[in-house]
């Protein structure tokens, strides 16, 4: 039991930006209440390391070429979601860039809010039933047995698999990132949840499997589908594979191989790769470990800290009814999370595998491309405040086509290969970087960069750390070589075509703050509260190399105020856009970028912006998502856009006993996340 009654949402501090305080509760824990875990002063060792490892040159700003031609680095990709647009143009008109839409204006609707012209319908929504057998959704009797048969709470990435041979069905695949427990139970008592309320909340997190095909009217339905249809959940077995499997620090006394591990928890984005496969990232696992304080070991103690799993009971109290989550009886389970995962949606039968080669900590997800040479190479954020940006670059080769012997290669290319963390330079002096937002005289926020090693398979670069510990610990190791402090980085991913790497950097309201890093010519306004969107070119190496150039696309917030940037396009005829979050592409090579906690005080949307030629920076309003839920997971194809509708009115004071959105059912209902899409509406 707590030693001291648990603040109800409505009695919390007031939270920082746009999130509601609910939000900040159950998605992750009041990350930004806490003191950022990291408080390594990474410079001076960085600089050490540097020597040792015999530090590269790093290309001069301007020196590093164009990733050649439109597809220089891309091949023929199978899914659609945030890796990937279809092959064909936007279709719409409107000019080269295809965005022809009437931008949506700011609002706070209970509605999704689309351009004039265009339709729209949700596709599922918590507590539809995914699989054969599932119950009809009973808001008032649910069971754990049912919501494991159903869609899960809270969607957050959604990708789309297409089905062999048919051009109009995919396997979507949702990430069910968190649950919240006042929204999901009446008279839910947050000091003494039920084991049945409890194991609700394991069901309805992990993913979702479902199979979708077009609708007749446009859209998409989905589909019962007993062959393909699947729910992950937090009690599923996953295999652990990669450098670290087996490994010392991930057994316990339920899993004494430190192979097999039952779940997977706080997914936040991800990816489709080339071999119809997905990648989804465990991102805010801290807040499910209980009992920090109590482990004795105070190595393991630091470690955990830097995780920021620290403190006694957790906010669902599943230690009551799980050992596993009590940290002081088994100190290795912190360990078990925090790895990218990877599930295979065209097998119903395989079992989804963490991949420990990409590292531990704060995954927001992993999106990859396939390099000139074949290898490939997987772009990664680690989302906290002042932690760094990752990339993999696996050992093997891509084989194309969808041949079992293929598939079954492709699946094991993330168990080998070499891990980075980036450091990034800017090129202006540190005087004009005063942290106005005004831009440096050489025209740009930019600069060049390098891709420092931490271990390759069974070899550490890391002075001080095994390789299993750069794995496991790795935020850790990183702190050692010196990466650059970023502003949380979220979505990090490639445009398939032309190559070029986009980072969503939501936010960092603790930049500047005394004793933290202040602006950096990458980071440039203090108290950073509306995010920036970064552009990474690597070098003519291309993307297994270790240097890149880089510059910032975009300086979010309101585009009347002077510390905004949309790289350089008129700000008079831009959207406002604050803290981006998912990134994504269409198929005429424009950017997508949903927001999370709109600091402009509306509702959060979903973006699109070209990022060549002359309407490059022009930002516009696509969509807006009810009143106190986040966009999320955007798939953009040439007939439809989805986006995951999370938390729908998480907003101050809301409860299952005080709904404040009714979205999507409208009426008196209880609102619910859902995927959604939109299409053009038809002649
Ligand atoms: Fe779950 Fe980093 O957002
Ligand atoms: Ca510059
Ligand atoms: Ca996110």
């Amino acid at each position: 039991m707590p030693d001291k009654p648990r603040l109800l949402p409505l009695l919390m501090p007031n939270h920082k930006g746009g999130r509601s305080s609910i939000t900040c509760q159950y998605r992750c824990g009041n990350a930004c209440s806490h003191e950022a875990p990291n408080t390594s002063d990474n410079q001076y060792f960085g600089d050490v390391v540097a020597d040792i490892v015999n530090r590269r040159k790093v290309l001069k700003a301007g020196a590093v070429i164009a990733v050649a031609g439109a597809a220089a680095t891309t091949v023929g990709t199978v899914g659609v979601g945030s890796a990937a647009a279809t092959p064909a143009g936007h279709g719409h008109g409107g000019g080269n860039t295809g965005l022809d839409f009437e931008a949506v204006a700011p609002n706070d609707l209970d509605a999704i809010v689309t351009p004039p012209g265009y339709e729209q319908g949700v596709v599922i929504r918590w507590g539809d039933p995914v699989v054969p057998g599932a119950p009809r959704f009973d808001f008032a009797h649910q069971t754990a047995a049912a919501q494991a048969k159903q869609f899960g709470f809270n969607n957050d990435f959604c990708g789309l698999v297409p089905v062999p041979g048919r051009r109009d069905k995919w396997l979507m695949v949702s990430n069910h990132e968190y649950t919240t427990e006042s929204a999901m139970f009446y008279g839910y008592d947050a000091n003494n949840p039920t084991r049945e309320q409890a194991e609700i909340a394991w069901a309805a997190h992990g993913l979702s499997v479902v199979l979708v095909e077009e609708g007749r009217r446009g859209g998409l339905e989905a589909k019962v589908d007993r062959h393909y249809n699947r729910r992950i959940t937090l009690t599923t077995p996953f295999t652990v594979q990669g450098p670290a499997a087996g490994s010392k620090y991930l057994k316990t006394t339920a899993d004494p191989t430190g192979r097999r591990i039952l779940g997977t928890q706080n997914n936040c984005a991800g990816g489709v790769t080339p071999w119809g496969t997905v990648l989804s990232g465990e991102e805010n696992f801290n807040q499910y470990l209980a009992n920090a304080d109590s482990v004795a070991d105070p190595v393991a103690k630091a470690r955990n800290a830097r995780y920021g799993i620290v403190g006694g009971d957790t906010l669902r109290t599943s230690e009551r009814y799980d050992n596993r989550f009590d940290l002081a009886k088994e100190p290795n389970e912190a360990n078990r999370f925090g790895w990218i995962v990877e599930i295979d949606p065209l097998d119903p039968t395989s079992t989804p595998v963490k991949h420990t080669a990409l590292g531990r900590f704060k995954h927001e997800g992993a999106n990859v491309i396939v390099a000139r040479d074949g290898h490939v190479v997987a772009y990664m954020g680690d989302d906290e405040r002042f932690d760094y940006m990752y990339k993999f670059v696996t050992d093997g080769k891509y084989k194309p086509g969808n041949s079992r012997y293929a598939r079954d290669h492709n699946k094991t290319l993330l168990d080998s290969g070499t891990l980075y963390v980036a450091k990034f330079t800017g090129d202006s002096p540190a005087t004009e970087i005063d942290g106005s937002g005004t831009v440096p005289a050489d025209g740009e926020f930019d600069g060049a960069g390098e891709w420092l090693p931490l271990a390759h398979n069974n070899t550490s670069f890391v002075p001080g750390f095994t390789a299993e510990e750069v794995y496991v610990f790795t935020r850790l190791a990183a702190d050692v070589v010196g990466p650059t402090k970023m502003d949380r980085p979220e979505d990090v991913e490639p445009s398939l075509r032309s190559g070029r790497i986009y980072a969503a950097l939501t936010n960092n309201t603790d930049r500047g703050k005394p004793g933290k890093e202040g602006p950096t010519e990458i980071n440039p306004r203090p108290g950073n509260k509306h995010g920036h969107v970064l552009e990474i070119e690597e070098s003519r190496r291309g993307h297994t190399g270790t240097t890149f150039s880089w510059r910032l696309l975009l300086l979010c917030g309101d585009p009347a105020s002077p510390d905004t940037y949309f790289a350089g396009y008129d700000k008079s005829q831009v959207s406002p856009i604050s803290c981006p979050d998912n990134v994504a592409f269409d198929s005429k090579g424009n950017l997508w970028i949903s927001t999370d906690g709109n600091a402009l005080s509306h509702n959060d949307g979903l973006f699109a912006v070209p990022v060549e030629g002359r309407e490059r920076g022009h930002v516009k309003q696509f969509l807006t998502v009810p009143d106190g839920a986040e966009t999320c997971g955007p798939v953009v194809t040439d007939d439809f856009v989805l986006v995951s509708v999370q938390h729908p009115g998480e907003l101050e004071g809301a409860s299952a006993d005080n709904p404040l959105s009714h979205w999507p059912d409208g009426g008196t209902s209880q609102p619910r996340p859902a995927v959604v899409a939109v299409w053009r509406k038809r002649r």
